[in-house]
């Protein structure tokens, strides 16, 4: 399995995956979007037939409410059948890295569903981010959202 920085040949590629595993979708421009105006913050992760299995889709934000220029994760997601090898993890440090290296990012944040275990264990445990508040109804079934931050 090969990590490395997503182009914009990988953008199918990336919103197949997105489709397979989360109910958050996107449409293709806004994946070029991102690709586009911070192209160090997304990555794949791709078999050895270099078919996306997993991606983070990372940005910084535009207009930080508080000035303080931080990172966001839009998403994130491995196929079912390559979880728990640890991609997930080394997409959200790679990302990680380079919001803090390349932006100057102080912190990054994230939305999580409060019933995602994988993923808040991933967030919470491994990578060390803290709940920084409840977004009541953020979803579009109403499920409310954790809005995590690791600080940098
Ligand atoms: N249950 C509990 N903890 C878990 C689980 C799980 N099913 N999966 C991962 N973790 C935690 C563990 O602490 C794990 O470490 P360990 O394996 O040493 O115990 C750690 O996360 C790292 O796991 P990875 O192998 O790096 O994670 P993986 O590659 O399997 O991907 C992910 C995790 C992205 C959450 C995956 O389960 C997935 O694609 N789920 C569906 C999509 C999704 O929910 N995406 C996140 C939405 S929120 C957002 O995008 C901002």
């Amino acid at each position: 399995m090969n990590i490395r920085e997503a182009t914009i040949d990988d953008l199918l590629g990336m919103q197949n995956c997105n489709l397979h595993n989360l109910p958050e979708n996107y449409t293709l421009r806004y994946y070029l979007y991102h690709a586009l105006t911070w192209p160090q913050l997304s990555y794949v992760a791709e078999d050895e037939k270099h078919r996306v299995v997993g991606y983070i889709l990372g940005k910084m934000e535009e207009e930080p409410a508080d000035g303080i220029p931080h990172g966001h994760v839009t998403s994130i997601s491995v196929l079912r059948s390559y979880r728990r090898l640890g991609l997930a993890n080394k997409l959200m440090k790679q990302s990680q890295e380079a919001m803090r290296d390349v932006f100057g990012a102080k912190f990054v944040s994230l939305h999580v569903r409060q019933t995602n275990r994988a993923a808040i264990g991933l967030y919470r445990d491994t990578l060390g981010f803290e709940v920084h508040g409840v977004e009541k109804g953020y979803y579009a079934d109403g499920e409310d959202a954790l809005h995590m931050r690791l600080n940098f």
